[in-house]
C-alpha cells in the first residue's frame, strides 16, 4: 500500500497566479525546493501561504503557472494526484474526522488517495505502528479523534501523511497549536527527517524558521518579496522584511489596581470527554482590572475550565461565581448575557460559523439586540457600517465584509473572533490562546487590545502556552497541573525556569 512515487529531486512552482473574488491570492509566484531542503514560507496573515500550498496539493487550480517535479511539468487535479506523486500536506485546520478512530482516519486517507478495492485494516495498523516507531511519533491507534488533544491530533496528521508515503512534506503552521515541549520534539524530528524528505514549512514563529530551514521565502500580498538563505539573516531581519516595520510586543504597565472579584472558582470539579476529573476542586479568583495568566502544559484542564465557565461543559460540583452569581451549569446564552466574552481554542467550531459572512459573524451573539434589529428585522445599514469599522480597526484582510468567514485566512478568522469579543463590551474575557496563528504584527495589536481592556477594568483569564505572552501581560500567573492550581505567582516573581518546573507538577520549589 506504499506509494510507488519515485524520488523528488526538485519541485518547482512557476509563475503561479490565483485570483479569488476581489483578492489576488497568488501573484506570479515562483519557488524551487530541492531534495533534502527545508524551505520556510513566511508572511503576514492573508499573505497567501496556504493558498499556494493548496494549489501545490491540487486542492485549488491556479489561474496561471505550472508545477514541475524533477523538471517535468505535472498537473494535479485533486490531492489524490499530488499524494500519488509523493506529496503530503498537514493542514492548518486539521482535516481529521472527529467521531472516527485514528486507525479509521488513516484508512480514510488510503481510500482518498488510491481508492483500493478492499481496505486491509491489519496492514494499515502495522504501517501506523511502523511509522510511529520509526519517527518516534507515538499515537493511540484506537482512540477517537475527539478524545485527543490538539497536539495529539497534529501527530496523527503527520503519521497519516507519512503512512501515505509522502516524500515531500508541506506543513502549514504545524507548531501553532503545540506546547513548547511538543514543538521542540517536532522540530527535532523534522531535522532528523530532512535527510530523507524535502519540506515546506509555514510558521509565524521565526525562531523555528531559524532552527529548521535552509531557505526562506517571504510573501506579501500574494507575491514573493524576499528569498534567501536562512543562515544569512537574523529573525529580526526576517520580521522586518515580513511586516515592513519594527514590531515590539508590549508589556503590562506597572499600575495595578485590582477591583472587585469578577470570577471566583470554588472547588470546581469538571469531567473531561474521557470521563475523568479534568478539574479537581480547582480554586481561583480573578479580579476586575486584572489579567490572570493560566500557564500549564495543555491537557491539564485548561480546555475544560474554559468550557465550564462558558456553559459549554457540565460542572460536576463546585461554584463558578461571576460577579457574585453562580453561573455553573447555566446556558451559554445566559452567561453571554451576563457579560462573559470568550475567545475559544477551536475557532472554526466554536468561534465562527464558517458559512456565514464576516459581518454576520460579528453580530452573532448580539443579533437580537436593539442596535442591530427591530421587530426581528436586522438593521442592515447599521450592521454594514459596524462591520466595516471593525474590519478596518482590526486590520482584517479581506475584500469586504460579505465574504464567508470560512474563506478567510487562519489568522484573519482569529481577528474576526477577537474583534467581536473585544468590542461587544463584556465585563470579563476568557481568552484561550488568543494569538495562536497570528503574525507578529497582529499579535502585537491583540496584546495592546488586551492591555487596553485591562485598563478599562476588564478581568481577563488568559490561557496560553506561550510563556512569553503570559509573562508580558499577566498581573498574576496561576499554574495549572492535573486540574488543580499549583501556585499563583505575582508579576515579577515568575520566570521561565520556575514556570517550567511548576508546570511539570513539582510541588516543592522553595529555593529555586
Ligand atoms: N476559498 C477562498 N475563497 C475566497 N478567498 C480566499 C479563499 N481562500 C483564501 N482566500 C483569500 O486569499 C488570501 C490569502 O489567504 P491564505 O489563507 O492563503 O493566507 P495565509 O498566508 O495562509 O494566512 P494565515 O497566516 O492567516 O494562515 C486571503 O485574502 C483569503 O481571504
Ligand atoms: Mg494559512
Amino acid at each position: 500500500m506504499n506509494s510507488n512515487a519515485g524520488q523528488i529531486h526538485s519541485l518547482r512552482l512557476e509563475h503561479i497566479t490565483k485570483r479569488f473574488p476581489g483578492v489576488l491570492a497568488s501573484d506570479d509566484i515562483s519557488i524551487t525546493v530541492r531534495q533534502g531542503e527545508v524551505l520556510a514560507l513566511v508572511g503576514e496573515n492573508g499573505a497567501g501561504k496556504t493558498t499556494l500550498m493548496n494549489i501545490l496539493m491540487g486542492l485549488y487550480q491556479s489561474d496561471e503557472g505550472r508545477i514541475l517535479i524533477n523538471d517535468e511539468p505535472v498537473r494535479f487535479h485533486s490531492p489524490r494526484d499530488a499524494i500519488a506523486a509523493g506529496l503530503g500536506m498537514v493542514h492548518q485546520q486539521y482535516m481529521l474526522v472527529p467521531n472516527m478512530t485514528v486507525l479509521e482516519n488513516v484508512a480514510l486517507g488510503y481510500t482518498q488517495a488510491w481508492n483500493p478495492v478492499k481496505l486491509n485494516y491489519g496492514m494499515i495498523r502495522s504501517r501506523i505502528e511502523e511509522i510511529s516507531k520509526r519517527y518516534a511519533l507515538p499515537v493511540d491507534i484506537d482512540a477517537y479523534i475527539w478524545q485527543l488533544s490538539v497536539g495529539e491530533q497534529q501527530r496523527v496528521e503527520l503519521v497519516k501523511t507519512l503512512c501515505l508515503g509522502a516524500k515531500f512534506l508541506i506543513l502549514d503552521e504545524p507548531t501553532s497549536a503545540l506546547t513548547p515541549q511538543e514543538t521542540d520534539d517536532l522540530i527535532a524530528l523534522l531535522k532528523r527527517m530532512n535527510s530523507e524528505l524535502s519540506i515546506i514549512f509555514i510558521s509565524h514563529k521565526l525562531q523555528e524558521v531559524k532552527d529548521l530551514s535552509n531557505k526562506v521565502t517571504i510573501l506579501r500580498h500574494g507575491a514573493v518579496v524576499f528569498e534567501g538563505n536562512t543562515a544569512d539573516h537574523s529573525s529580526q531581519d526576517i520580521a522586518a522584511l515580513m511586516t515592513g516595520r519594527e514590531v515590539n510586543l508590549p508589556h503590562r504597565e506597572d499600575d495595578f489596581a485590582p477591583g472587585e472579584e469578577a470570577l471566583k472558582l470554588e472547588e470546581l470539579c469538571v469531567r473531561s470527554d474521557r470521563g475523568f476529573l479534568a478539574l479537581n476542586k480547582l480554586d481561583l479568583t480573578i479580579r476586575a482590572g486584572e489579567i490572570m495568566g493560566l500557564a500549564g502544559v495543555s491537557g491539564n484542564g485548561q480546555k475544560e475550565l474554559a468550557e465550564a465557565i462558558n456553559g459549554l461543559r457540565k460542572t460536576e460540583s463546585g461554584k463558578i461565581l461571576f460577579f457574585g452569581g453562580n453561573i455553573a451549569n447555566r446556558s451559554p446564552a445566559f452567561i453571554i448575557r451576563r457579560g462573559m466574552g470568550y475567545i475559544p481554542e477551536e475557532r472554526n467550531e466554536e468561534g465562527i460559523v464558517p458559512s456565514f459572512s464576516m459581518k454576520e459573524n460579528f453580530i452573532l451573539k448580539d443579533s437580537d439586540q436593539e442596535v442591530y434589529s427591530r421587530h426581528r428585522l436586522l438593521k442592515q445599514k447599521v450592521i454594514n457600517e459596524r462591520a466595516e469599522e471593525l474590519r478596518q480597526q482590526f486590520d482584517i484582510r479581506s475584500p469586504n465584509t460579505t465574504v464567508a468567514a470560512g474563506s478567510l485566512s487562519g489568522g484573519n478568522i482569529q481577528k474576526v473572533i477577537l474583534a467581536r469579543e473585544l468590542t461587544r463590551n463584556p465585563k470579563f474575557l476568557v481568552a484561550v490562546y488568543p494569538t495562536r496563528g497570528l503574525d507578529l504584527g497582529a499579535a502585537e495589536f491583540i496584546h495592546k487590545q488586551l492591555l487596553a481592556k485591562r485598563r478599562e477594568g476588564f478581568g481577563i483569564l488568559l490561557i496560553s502556552e506561550e510563556l512569553e505572552e503570559i509573562m508580558n501581560l499577566s498581573d498574576r500567573i496561576a499554574v495549572i497541573f492535573k486540574g488543580q492550581i499549583q501556585r499563583v505567582l505575582n508579576y515579577g516573581e515568575a520566570n521561565r525556569r520556575l514556570l517550567g518546573i511548576l508546570m511539570a507538577g513539582v510541588q516543592n520549589v522553595e529555593g529555586i
